[in-house]
């Protein structure tokens, strides 16, 4: 028997396995492919003050090795969501995670207030694109801001705070350790990589916004590394995804130091791919003699 369970700080899931934010709705769209209460876990799409449209299209485009979007936050708004989502996604019998985007430095505070009165089991807090009230520096490439916003939500709730990571930055260790300096509960990385795809023949971007997010099996060795760097530089939990698509990848970035993994493009491609990941996992622990899955974490071995 192989105990696929994980505890992220004192969160624990059934399974490492999570549905990235963005990619699975609020598993409504998904339900009828699976039992959700199979996986380890959902993180919502990212959720803002106010309702959001997203971005023109075209928004969504596949390319080599993955996908760019640009999709721009499309969302109903976070008070609709803890009415209308939320109790719903309660009853999947998975792990529930919020995912929040502010636009300006206070919003991210004003939404955990409202999430601290749910039962949503944890807020991972989408660092990766807003532009701040002081100016138009990207949020989450600003070590000093990180810190700022992570202690500003932590003083108004209670709940596990993770923070996403983008790889867009110099340093990704040095964002890690300023979420843990700001007493983040986690880590999660990577969001998308800033990518640009041109048509050749009208001779204009594929996408609308011009550059979009890389995700996809393309974006995995630069999500490993990064998992490993943040995995050496913090004692906070590490929850590593980019590009994930079997088990054999989620696997990858437990060994890196992951001790949970979001599973997210593979979603649009394979509906059943979390629960295949967590089918497929179970049987590789199996035929290697793993009996605690959560041992794999971090066991990478040098050369
Ligand atoms: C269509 C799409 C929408 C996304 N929306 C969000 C979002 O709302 N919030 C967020 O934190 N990440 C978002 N992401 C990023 C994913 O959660 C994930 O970090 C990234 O895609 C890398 O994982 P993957 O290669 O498995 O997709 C989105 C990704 C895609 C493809």
């Amino acid at each position: 028997m192989v105990n696929l369970g994980v505890s992220i700080g004192e969160l624990k899931l059934k399974n490492p396995v999570i549905a990235a934010s963005g990619t699975f709705g609020f598993g409504r769209e998904m339900e009828k492919y699976y039992d959700l209460s199979n996986i380890g876990g959902i993180s919502s799409k990212g959720l803002t003050i106010k309702p959001r449209l997203g971005n023109d299209v075209p928004r969504v485009a596949e390319c080599d090795a993955g996908m760019l979007n640009s999709v721009g936050l499309q969302n109903p708004g976070i008070e609709y969501f803890i009415e209308h989502e939320l109790p719903h996604m309660l009853s999947y019998g998975c792990v529930v995670i919020a995912n929040i985007a502010g636009h300006q430095f206070e919003e991210y505070a004003d939404m955990a207030k409202l999430l601290d009165k749910t039962d949503v089991d944890a807020i991972e807090l989408n660092l990766s694109c807003p532009n701040v009230s002081s100016g138009c520096m990207a949020f989450g490439s600003d070590a000093s801001m990180i810190r700022a916003v992570t202690e500003s939500v932590k003083t108004v709730t209670n709940k596990p705070v993770w923070v996403k990571l983008t790889p867009n930055v110099t340093s990704v260790s040095e964002m890690a350790l300023a979420a843990q300096d700001g007493g983040a509960d986690a880590v999660s990385l990577i969001n998308t990589l800033l990518g640009m795809v041109i048509d050749i023949e009208t001779r204009r971007p594929v996408l609308k916004n011009n550059a979009g997010g890389y995700s996809g099996p393309g974006v995995k060795p630069v999500a490993v590394r990064m998992v490993n760097e943040v995995f050496n530089s913090v004692d906070i939990p590490v929850i590593g995804m980019g590009g994930i698509m079997n088990a054999a990848d989620a696997l990858e970035f437990m060994i890196a130091g992951a001790c949970a993994v979001q599973v997210g493009t593979a979603n649009l491609v394979i509906p059943t791919a979390c629960n295949d990941i967590v089918i497929s996992m179970e049987e590789w622990a199996q035929n290697h003699e793993v009996e605690e899955i959560s041992s794999l974490t971090g066991c990478l071995r040098r050369w």
